[in-house]
C-alpha cells in the first residue's frame, strides 16, 4: 500500500501534508562519512522557494530545514537521516469554500475517490509543497553523486509554447551561470522574456502555463542502471512522472526517434567514443558514460482563478474559480525538485554498481 519511498539502496521516504505542521523526508542507506550539515541541504532547498517572478505562488514559506538524526559532528553516520521542515505559512481559509468541490486537473477528485476522505487543505499531500521534502533529502543523494564528479544541469527548455533557441550543441555548453541570469532559470536571455510577459498575460487573465524542462548529468560512468525492471531510463522515468504536473518524459531524442531510420538514430562507436548522443546517454538500460538528456512535459498549474466546470463530493455540478495562493507555471520552481529526482536515482544506481 505504500507509495511513498523510492530507492534500493539509497532509499528516501518522505511524508507530510501542505497544511500540517510539517513536512520531511528520511533518507537510509547514506554511506558514513560524508560531510553533512544543515547549511548544505538548505542551500539547495532555497532553490525551490516561492520568488518573486511572474509563475510564483505569493506563499512565502521559510523553508528551514532541521537535521533529526543520522549525522554526528558534521558529518553523515551510516544511519536513518531524517529531515523536517516546519510549515510556518499556511492560510487554509482559501479552501474553506471549495472543501467538497474537486478542482479540476488537481488530486481532489482521484484522492476521495481512491480515499474516501482527503486533507483538502492547500492539496494536502498532492501539494507542490511535498516536493520541500524530496528536495531536501536530494541535497544528500546530490553529495554522493557529485563526490564522483557527476554534475547535473537543468534549465527551462520552454514554456507557454515559447521553446529557447539553443540547438543540442548550444546546451552541452550551458553553464550554471548561464542559467542564473533570469529568474526562470532559461539559458536564451530574448526567450526568457518573451516567456516573463507570457506568464504576465496567463496571470492577468486568471491562467496558468505548462513548459518542458531539459535535464543534462555530465560524467555520468557508464554501467550504471540495473536491467532488466531497474533500467536506468525506467528508474529516471518513475522518479521524474512521480513529480506533480509531469505528464511526460523523454531521454535523448525521445519521440523523435519514431520518425527516424535505423541509421539515423544509432549513434555510431569509434575507438573515439560516440559519434552522435541520440540515446541520451543510455542503452539497453545502462548508462553509456554519455552525458544523459532528460526532458520533461508539465502541464499547466490546475489551480486558476478562471470559472470552470465541475462536481462536488455528492456529485452535483458546480462552477468553481480558485482563489488561494498559486503557481502561474511549475516552471521555474519544479527545475531544482527534477534535480534531485535525478541525483536520488543516480545516487541508490551508483550505490548498487558498487555493490555488485
Ligand atoms: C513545485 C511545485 C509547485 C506546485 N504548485 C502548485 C500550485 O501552486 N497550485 C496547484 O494547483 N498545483 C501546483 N502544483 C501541481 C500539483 O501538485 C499537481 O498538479 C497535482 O498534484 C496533480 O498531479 P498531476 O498534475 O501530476 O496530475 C505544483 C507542483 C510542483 C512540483
Amino acid at each position: 500500500m505504500s507509495g511513498s519511498s523510492i530507492g534500493v539502496l539509497f532509499k528516501v521516504t518522505t511524508w507530510g501534508e501542505s497544511h500540517g505542521p510539517a513536512t520531511g523526508a528520511i533518507v537510509e542507506g547514506c554511506p558514513p562519512g560524508i560531510d553533512l550539515i544543515e547549511e548544505d541541504v538548505q542551500k539547495v532547498l532555497n532553490k525551490r522557494k516561492p520568488g518573486t517572478i511572474a509563475s510564483s505562488s505569493p506563499r512565502k514559506e521559510e523553508d528551514v530545514v532541521k537535521i533529526l538524526s543520522g549525522t554526528f559532528q558534521g558529518k553523515t553516520t551510516g544511519t536513518p537521516i531524517s529531515l523536517i521542515i516546519q510549515n510556518t505559512n499556511v492560510d487554509s481559509n482559501a479552501y474553506e469554500d471549495i472543501k467538497d468541490i474537486f478542482r479540476p486537473g488537481h488530486g481532489d477528485y482521484t484522492y476521495f475517490k481512491k480515499y474516501g476522505i482527503r486533507d483538502y487543505r492547500g492539496g494536502g499531500r498532492a501539494s507542490g509543497r511535498e516536493t520541500a521534502a524530496r528536495v531536501a533529502a536530494g541535497a544528500i543523494a546530490g553529495k554522493i553523486i557529485s563526490r564522483e564528479g557527476m554534475e547535473i544541469i537543468a534549465y527551462t527548455k520552454a514554456l507557454g509554447g515559447i521553446v529557447i533557441k539553443l540547438d543540442r550543441d548550444g546546451a552541452k555548453k550551458i553553464s550554471r551561470e548561464d542559467i542564473a541570469e533570469n529568474s526562470l532559470m532559461c539559458p536564451d536571455k530574448d526567450a526568457a522574456r518573451e516567456m516573463e510577459a507570457k506568464l504576465e498575460e496567463a496571470r492577468r487573465s486568471g491562467d496558468s502555463l505548462g513548459g518542458i524542462v531539459e535535464i543534462i548529468v555530465r560524467r555520468c560512468p557508464p554501467g550504471l542502471g540495473e536491467p532488466v525492471f531497474d533500467k536506468m531510463d525506467a528508474d529516471l522515468a518513475k522518479a521524474l512522472m512521480s513529480i506533480g504536473t509531469v505528464k511526460g518524459v523523454e531521454i535523448g531524442a525521445g519521440f523523435k526517434v519514431a520518425e527516424m531510420t535505423g541509421s539515423q538514430a544509432n549513434d555510431p562507436i569509434t575507438p573515439d567514443g560516440f559519434l552522435s548522443n541520440h540515446a541520451g546517454g543510455i542503452l539497453a538500460g545502462i548508462t553509456t558514460g554519455q552525458e544523459i538528456v532528460i526532458r520533461v512535459a508539465c502541464k499547466p498549474i490546475a489551480s486558476i482563478a478562471k470559472v470552470q466546470q465541475t462536481i462536488n463530493e455528492r456529485g452535483e455540478p458546480v462552477e468553481i474559480s480558485i482563489k488561494g495562493r498559486h503557481d502561474v507555471s511549475v516552471i521555474p520552481r519544479i527545475i531544482p525538485v527534477c534535480e534531485v529526482m535525478v541525483s536520488i536515482v543516480l545516487a541508490d544506481h551508483l550505490l548498487r554498481q558498487k555493490a555488485l
